[in-house]
């Protein structure tokens, strides 16, 4: 009997992209929401900062975040992209009200409530939205409340995409998206689900990094499904470092959110010398292409492990009440934040490039939409600035729904062949998968950071065709695991960062090279297009 199950619509994610983009839909059609391990395990659960968005109406505001935005992108952003997901921040923040969110707030002057609003680096004003310090966290929880109570929506944790399935795929003449083969990884199956219309939100891919500020799952996979499908993707030289993760032995990952940096904190020396002024004007409220490379300048000049962010100079009341989960998370590591300095370090954070998608979140394949830190728009350019991608997530959630409510959602499905796996054995060698995983996200640490150079790089693209053939050999003849599935989708996506690095003869924005150094200004800026294999 076949495996085929159908559905109108078909999202792979369950973080703010995905979540929103069902909610929206729900009301209209059956839509069913993978994630690959728990629901709430993806970046939107854990970003802290808030939702960069202008809420009142005057223009001044408006052009005010557009231009920031443009300036933090150094010249690759696409301004009606800009300005269309900025117009869209009074709508997104109405809709996570709508789905019970709640907002940090203040009293003003007069003594009535308002949204209290966080500043980080890039922005020239305040007009981030935030729940505390947990604003992901929030987010999160809100929309899956709103998610499991709905009868349309289908929530399927622990499913793992392996591929998705096209018509092309299946030899049939047009070219077209019908759903996706998925790994069911709890019973240890792989199911066909079929569906006209699949929309990627399977966030980013900084898990390629030894050191990252996201979880577990941002490996990429939706970038290279979509490539693999035959989509273009751009701009994968610009992975974003976040200035600021917390340098412990025993702390894994843990932001030090940059509103820190926004309600004043310094960045200090072991010496306690502050050194942002030599960088930047704005200081430590420049973007944080130029902060995470000043950071990174000053522990190699001075042989150091780490930096300090301080803040202990603002009362202790005002640091626990704006920063309760950071403050909580510090003294679990005998930190106390009112009192000393936060040892820091840069690491990986956002993938600003991605799956290539117009203004609907369409890609180059019918039917298939990408969303989320999966895509690129065009609104980060070569350096995103802070708390603009929760709002790209609800913006393109948005914009896909209406795209898709529009298609034909009753168009006949092909009939799908099972996954054959009656080829493939049981592998008895795990310990290479681990070995692979740990390998490149070393190499890509060490030679594709925060300062590359062409031979660094060239290196790296050595390194990665071997293991791309090895793994390539262990997929055609192993049964697939959730780990052989992650690198697999991991080394495409190192290559794609790779490629996309050494096709870029200028530093911007976030890619730096010691052998280009300056920009570029001789030509109009260019997007790194990789064209996917024939
Ligand atoms: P995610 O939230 O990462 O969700 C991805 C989903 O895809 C998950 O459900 C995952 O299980 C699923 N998935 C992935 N691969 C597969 C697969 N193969 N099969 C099935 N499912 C799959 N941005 C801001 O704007 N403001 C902030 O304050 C902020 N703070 C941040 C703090 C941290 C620590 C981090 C890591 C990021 C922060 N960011 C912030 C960035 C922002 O959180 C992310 O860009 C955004 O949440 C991405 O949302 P998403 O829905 O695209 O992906
Ligand atoms: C932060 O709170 O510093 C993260 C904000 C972001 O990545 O947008």
């Amino acid at each position: 009997m076949s495996k085929q199950k159908n559905y109108d619509v078909l999202i792979i994610g369950s973080g703010g992209a995905g979540l929103s983009l069902a909610l929206k839909l729900a009301d209209h059609c059956q839509v069913a929401v993978l994630s690959k391990f728990a629901l709430t395990e993806g970046s939107t659960f854990y970003a802290q900062g808030g939702i960069s968005a202008v809420l009142d109406a005057q223009e001044s505001s408006i052009e005010s975040h557009i231009e920031d935005t443009l300036m933090s992108g150094v010249g690759l952003c696409d301004p009606d992209i800009v300005r269309l997901t900025v117009n869209y921040g009074k709508k997104s923040i109405d809709f996570l009200h709508q789905q019970g969110m709640e907002f940090t707030e203040r009293k003003n002057k007069k003594g009535e409530s308002e949204l209290h609003l966080n500043q980080e680096g890039g922005h020239s004003e305040r007009r981030i939205v935030h729940h505390a310090d947990a604003t992901g966290k929030e987010l999160s929880l809100s929309l899956i409340a709103q998610a499991k109570q709905h009868p349309n929506i289908e929530l399927l944790e622990h499913h793992n995409v392996v591929d998705l399935i096209t018509t092309q795929k299946l030899g049939l003449s047009e070219q077209r998206v019908v759903g996706a083969y998925v790994l069911d990884t709890l019973n240890n199956q792989i199911k066909t689900m079929a569906a006209n219309t699949v929309a990627i939100a399977t966030g980013g891919a900084s898990k390629v990094y030894l050191y990252t500020t996201n979880p577990q799952i941002s490996t990429g996979d939706g970038i290279a499904l979509a490539w693999r499908a035959g989509c273009r993707v751009a701009n994968m030289e610009f992975m974003q470092f976040h200035p600021t993760c917390l340098y412990h032995p025993d702390a894994r990952s843990f932001l030090i959110s940059e509103a820190v940096r926004g309600e004043g904190a310094k960045l200090i020396l072991p010496n306690g010398s502050p050194f942002m002024q030599n960088y930047d004007e704005r200081a430590e409220l420049a973007p944080r292409d130029i902060v995470a490379r000043a950071i990174d300048h000053e522990i190699k000049k001075h042989g150091i492990d780490c930096v300090y962010l301080d803040i202990s100079y603002k009362p202790a009341d005002f640091i626990k009440s704006h920063f309760p989960s950071i403050y909580q998370q510090c003294l679990k590591f005998n930190i106390d934040i009112t009192q000393s300095p936060i040892p820091v370090v840069p690491a990986a954070h956002y993938t600003c490039g991605g799956v290539m998608t117009d203004d609907y979140a369409r890609t180059d394949i019918s039917g298939l939409y990408a969303l989320g830190e999966v895509a690129h728009t065009g609104l980060h350019g070569a350096n995103r600035m802070a708390s603009n991608s929760l709002l790209e997530c609800l913006v393109f959630a948005d914009r896909a729904c209406e795209d898709i409510l529009r298609r034909n959602l009753t168009q006949a499905l092909p009939e799908i062949p099972d996954w054959d796996d009656s080829q493939v054995i049981e592998s008895k060698e795990e310990i290479m998968i681990a070995h692979n995983w740990d390998e490149v996200r070393r190499f890509m640490w060490n030679y594709v950071g925060i300062v590359r150079t062409t031979q660094r790089l060239k290196r790296a693209a050595r390194r990665l065709e071997l293991l791309k053939s090895e793994i390539a050999e262990y997929y055609q003849n192993y049964r697939v695991s959730s780990d052989l599935l992650e690198l697999r989708n991991l080394v495409i996506v190192a290559d794609l960062i790779i490629q996309s690095a050494l096709a870029r003869k200028e530093s911007r924005g976030l890619h730096y090279t010691l052998d280009y150094p300056e920009l570029d200004n001789s030509q109009p800026a260019q997007n790194t297009i990789i064209q996917p294999l024939p």
